[in-house]
């Protein structure tokens, strides 16, 4: 992805026609792409470290495919630090945990991006109890129920050599898409972050290099399919 000058979260939406934009739809057609052979409803977006732009990939690919006519679902996976609520400006006191503390109805957790096709499932609060609610069979039933309901299903998560959540997530999902932020890159966090995806013989949609500089040496966007090494 390129550098995004003015940092904003949702340009695919307020620039449509913005080189960002236009990159975040071939990330899209790239995706679709591998659909067609293998099943690719449940993505997580993850990287090896912090601030990479998962958050940022996550949203402006659920825009794109909204765009597309898609009906998308985008989850904060990150439950220690969510900010999808926060960029979006809509309420997180119920969101997905209070689905599984059966605090409330799916349909009352999800909420309108105010975006064309595109709905949000919040984080919700941090469980304060000991439960690990991605372990639980109740996620894998509510991921399940969702995907009938949408096209496509985005959760943005933290980062993988941080906290176990994002693979927790992964391992619920069709696969995971890796953001490199182009100048964070470090060979051995990849290494390492590949190794435990490959351990938990999680499938790797791609990967994304992340706020590349147009004139620099290195790509202006890049994606890497699951098949080329990473
Ligand atoms: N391509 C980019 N160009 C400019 N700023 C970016 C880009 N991608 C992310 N950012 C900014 O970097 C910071 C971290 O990005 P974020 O998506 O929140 O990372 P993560 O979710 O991996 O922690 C945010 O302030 C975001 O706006
Ligand atoms: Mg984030």
């Amino acid at each position: 992805m390129p550098s995004l000058f003015i940092s904003r979260s949702t340009i695919t939406d307020l620039d449509p026609m913005s080189a960002a934009a236009d990159k975040y739809r071939t990330l899209r057609h790239k995706i679709d792409h591998l659909s067609a052979e293998k099943q690719t409803k449940i993505i997580v977006v993850t990287s090896a470290l912090p601030l990479e732009g998962k958050t940022t990939t996550a949203i402006n690919l659920a825009i794109a495919y909204g765009q597309a006519e898609q009906k998308v679902l985008l989850i904060d996976g990150n439950l220690h630090q969510p900010m999808i609520h926060q960029i979006f400006a809509v309420p997180n006191k119920l969101g997905f945990t209070s689905i599984l503390a059966g605090l409330c109805p799916v349909e009352q957790a999800i909420k309108e991006s105010g975006v064309r096709n595109v709905s949000l499932l919040p984080s919700g609060p941090y469980p304060t109890h000991s439960m690990d609610p991605l372990a639980s069979v109740q996620t894998t039933n509510l991921l399940e129920s969702l995907k009938k309901d949408y096209d496509i299903i985005l959760i943005d998560s933290p980062a993988l050599l941080a906290v176990t959540e994002s693979s927790e997530w992964a391992l619920h999902s069709d696969g995971v898409l890796l953001v490199i932020r182009a100048g964070m890159l470090k060979e051995d966090d990849m290494l390492q972050a590949k190794q435990l995806l490959d351990q938990l013989q999680i499938r790797i949609i791609g990967s994304v290099l992340n706020d590349t500089k147009p004139n620099s040496k290195i790509s202006y966007y890049h994606y890497t399919g699951a098949q080329r090494k990473i």
